[in-house]
């Protein structure tokens, strides 16, 4: 098991790093003779696909990416130890190159280069910027103090009387009145964070790195600082620790695990088909990151669904499955419209002639093979294939008060044919501060056995989501995509006689493996 906040982010790095390499290949890179420091050798090779030759944050993949990767001549940064304004100190620096910047495209390098190395581009950074060269200014930390014991209720009277929740929103997760309006002093539209995920804050997510950032602002975005309020006496630090101590009760305790498989326990009573039914909270939460669709046309780099929580319960004749996810608007809404003309203005897509703005809804698809299949094989985890289609549920926000998903056949990412009406699946959804919850039932069993999938207990089905959020400018191919899970739907036994379907699956997959591997060896060896 790892932990997401560091699967999430390699990810996303290495998307990142996808990117670079693809587009570097077109660019030829001229290294002046005079001039070839070994910081700037690293630089170039590792750097520069993003972050330009010249430093401007202009690099081949820069037009891929929001937010932009940083442009180094303005030296302005977002993770500092100093005050609102001022420059950073060589460890704030050395911090951001060694672990990245969680939640963006900015790759963590500890691993990939050497500590000389990583000293040296710091250095070699630096001078992209005057400002860093006069020595006589040298940057200092602030004192942040110590961290007084918890009082997240003093925390959340400041989160209210401050205006953190005009941009964060009620419940933290982006979506305040502010939201939509929110820019970068690029002039890049930008999200606010959502504080239900610390484990992808910028600049970590731990109370004392919430407090810093509450100390410091991430200079270059909306984000202030609240030191002056300190300054101010409106409110002392012991309070401001507090107020961090609320943003990090927002999250899990730990960051999620990414796991496998969803185990769907036997129901007790009637399966809730209600999102906000008080069964759920007996039934465990996976989480699944999503990542940028960026293998077809029209390839999508910058998602603004992270990931989706998924709980599952059966009752042996049907199935529902509660999806819960972060996002900022309710799309389609008009009052998020500018921000989605930015977007589109601001990310570079592969489309000849790029889309004009409209009122797209939000979506999300789940979806599994036709068939469980017996063995590992599986379709094609993007839609399937014109040979080998995959089962799907598609809902949207527009289908929110029908009460129905679709279900349909996916022949790959351009084709979808929707099945009967009979066969959806029953949907219900509430969209409540920032966060949709979808419950989705069906029958395990249906009449049409040739299209729709047949639900079995006891074995590992394939299983995959996919979201879009409309605000964002995602439609069509322009999505956030998961690979294939599992969903196991347990066997109602009596509780002597249990084995986790999983760890039963797990033995027959393991032996037949083994069987396989003996049969194969046999027959090489005869
Ligand atoms: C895949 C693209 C990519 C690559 C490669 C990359 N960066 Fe970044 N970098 C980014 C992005 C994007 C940001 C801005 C993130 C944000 O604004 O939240 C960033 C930000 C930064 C920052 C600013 C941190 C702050 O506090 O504001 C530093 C420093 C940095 N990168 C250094 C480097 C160095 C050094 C390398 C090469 C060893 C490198 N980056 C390679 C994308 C990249
Ligand atoms: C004017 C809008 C605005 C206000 C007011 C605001 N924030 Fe933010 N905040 C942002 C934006 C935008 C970001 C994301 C910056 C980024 O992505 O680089 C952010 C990021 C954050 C982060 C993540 C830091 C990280 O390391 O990535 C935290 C925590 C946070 N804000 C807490 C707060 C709290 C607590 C308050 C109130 C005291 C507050 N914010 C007030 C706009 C705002």
């Amino acid at each position: 098991m790892r932990a997401v906040g560091l699967s999430d982010s390699r990810t996303v790095g290495l998307l990142g790093a996808v990117v670079v390499a693809l587009l570097s290949v077109s660019q030829t890179v001229r290294l002046s003779s005079q001039d070839t420091t070994r910081g700037k050798t690293v630089y170039v090779k590792w750097c520069a696909g993003c972050h330009g030759e010249d430093g401007k944050g202009d690099g081949p993949a820069a037009a891929y990416m929001l937010p932009r990767p940083r442009d180094f001549t303005g030296a302005v940064y977002q993770i500092r130890t100093t005050a609102n304004g001022q420059l950073p100190t060589d460890a704030d620096l050395m911090r951001s190159i060694d672990d990245g910047l969680f939640g963006t495209a900015m790759p963590g390098w500890k691993g990939r280069l050497s500590d000389a190395e990583r000293r040296d581009v710091l250095a070699y950074l630096k001078t992209f910027s005057a400002f860093f060269a006069d020595t006589t200014q040298r940057p200092v930390a602030l004192a942040f103090g110590r961290e007084p014991g918890s009082d997240a209720r003093v925390g959340r009277q400041f989160y209210d009387s401050i205006g953190c929740r005009k941009c964060h929103g009620d419940q933290g997760r982006g979506d305040g009145p502010s939201a939509p309006t929110l820019k970068d002093d690029a002039g890049f539209p930008i999200f606010a964070a959502d504080l239900a995920q610390s484990w992808r804050f910028n600049g970590g997510g731990d109370v004392a790195a919430i407090y810093r950032r509450l100390r410091t602002g991430l200079d270059g975005t909306p984000m202030p600082s609240f030191s002056d309020l300190i300054d101010q006496k409106f409110l002392t630090a012991d309070e401001l620790w507090h107020l961090a101590q609320y943003v990090r009760s927002l999250s899990p305790t730990r960051p999620p695990e990414l796991r496998d498989v969803i185990h769907a326990p036997a129901a007790r009573g009637a399966l809730p088909a209600a999102p906000d039914d008080s069964a759920w909270n007996r039934v465990e939460p996976s989480w699944f990151p999503l990542v940028g669709q960026v293998i077809h046309k029209s390839r999508w780099f910058t998602p603004a669904i992270a990931g989706v929580w998924v709980q599952a319960l059966h009752d042996g004749r049907a199935l529902a499955l509660r999806i819960t996810w972060d996002d900022r608007s309710q799309s389609p809404d008009s009052a998020w419209r500018p921000f989605t003309q930015r977007v589109l203005a601001s990310v570079a897509g592969d489309d000849s002639t790029p889309p004009a703005a409209a009122l797209w809804p939000d979506q999300l698809i789940v979806q599994f093979p036709t068939k469980v299949p017996e063995g590992m094989e599986r379709p094609y985890f993007l839609m399937g294939a014109a040979t080998q289609p995959v089962y799907q549920w598609r809902w949207t926000s527009a289908l929110r008060t029908s009460g129905r998903a679709v279900a349909g056949l996916a022949r790959g990412i351009e084709r979808f044919d929707s099945l009967p009406a009979g066969s959806a699946p029953a949907a219900q959804a509430v969209y409540d501060h920032g966060q949709w919850r979808l419950v989705l039932t069906r029958a395990l069993a249906t009449p049409d056995t040739a299209d729709d999938l047949q639900f079995r207990t006891g074995r590992a089905i394939p299983v995959a989501f996919f979201g879009q959020d409309g605000s964002n400018g995602e439609f069509g191919t322009r999505m956030a995509v998961s690979t294939w899970y599992f969903l196991a739907l347990d066997q109602p036994t009596p509780p002597r006689v249990f084995v986790t379907p999983v760890v039963a699956i797990a033995v027959t997959l393991g032996l037949g493996l083994v069987l396989v591997r003996r049969a194969q060896q046999r027959g090489t060896r005869a």
